[in-house]
């Protein structure tokens, strides 16, 4: 897919917690191209000379219509903190869309049941997924887990997709535990699953899912530094060898990599 370097113009900024802003971008002059989710963007942020090496963040959710698209933000460190104190109007340069994405089947292979799996801001990628199986004619059904109730962002969204539950480990909202212990593994089967958040998750997402037989795809989030592999710095060990996340993921089919 052709890659773009763009100067995108920030339409909304919109806090969903102190440390959480969605950010909505527009591209003022051309269509936006095809974003497939699981795809990402290389941001650069200006004005930071701790950070002059672009920031990778997923594309969460895309509108068409109004030619806009939304990223997720968590602010950790300087380049996230630097990119929540942006205003509307500010424009922003940004390599996209990157990264293979995760694959939408269609629909003449049959209506498929998908099981979505997020922890933290490993859900923005899930938004967009779940946003394309829906358009594609799929059934997405999302798993998002936190900490606390105050974890689990962009609730109405998700439920406006697709049915969605939720666990968190002080049971403030959902079932209590992790997103492993959800009752909905011993109550449903669905066709394929994918997830994205902390690995520890996404290791136990992936061995839940090979004990039932059901494929299962990870989007990973390795430290990257270039985005287009140059740097090498995002390596992955898998079954076919050394490979760059940003370019060969970062979706992949968990038997490609070598977790047990
Ligand atoms: C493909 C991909 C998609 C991503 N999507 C999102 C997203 O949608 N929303 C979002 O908020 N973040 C996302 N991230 C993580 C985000 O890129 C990092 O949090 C960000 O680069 C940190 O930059 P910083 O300057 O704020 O912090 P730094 O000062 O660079 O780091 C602060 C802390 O965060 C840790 N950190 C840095 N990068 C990562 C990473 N990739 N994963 C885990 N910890 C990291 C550092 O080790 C350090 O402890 C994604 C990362 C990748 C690789
Ligand atoms: S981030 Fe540079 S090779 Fe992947």
């Amino acid at each position: 897919m052709k890659k773009y370097v763009k100067k995108l113009c920030v339409k909304n900024v919109e806090f969903l917690r102190e440390d959480y802003i969605l950010l909505r971008l527009s591209d003022p002059h051309d269509t936006l191209p095809e974003m497939l989710p699981g795809q990402f963007v290389q941001i650069a942020v200006e004005g930071s000379p701790a950070t002059f090496l672009r920031r990778p963040i997923s594309i969460n959710f895309v509108d068409k219509e109004k030619n806009e698209f939304d990223l997720l933000i968590h602010a950790v460190g300087d380049g996230t903190r630097a990119l929540t104190r942006l205003q509307e109007g500010n424009t922003l340069s940004c390599i996209y869309p990157l990264g293979n994405g995760f694959r939408i089947p269609p629909i003449d292979e049959g209506k498929k049941k998908f099981l979505l799996v997020g922890g933290g801001v490993g859900t923005a990628p899930m938004l967009l997924y779940g946003q394309c199986l829906k358009a594609a004619g799929h059934e997405p059904t999302f798993l998002l887990g936190g900490r606390s109730r105050r974890d689990i962002l962009e609730l109405e969204r998700f439920e406006n997709i697709g049915r969605t539950f939720v666990t968190t480990e002080d049971a403030g909202m959902g079932e209590k535990g992790f997103v492993t212990h959800h009752s909905i593994w011993q109550t449903e089967t669905f066709d394929s699953v994918a997830t994205c958040g902390p690995k520890p998750m996404m290791m136990a997402v992936g061995r839940m899912a090979r004990a039932r037989q059901t494929e299962c795809f990870v989007s990973l989030e390795n430290l990257m530094a270039c985005g287009v592999g140059a740097c090498l710095c995002c390596v992955e060990k898998t079954v076919k060898g050394n490979v760059c996340v940003c370019t060969e993921g970062p979706v992949f089919n968990i038997n490609d990599l070598t977790w047990e």
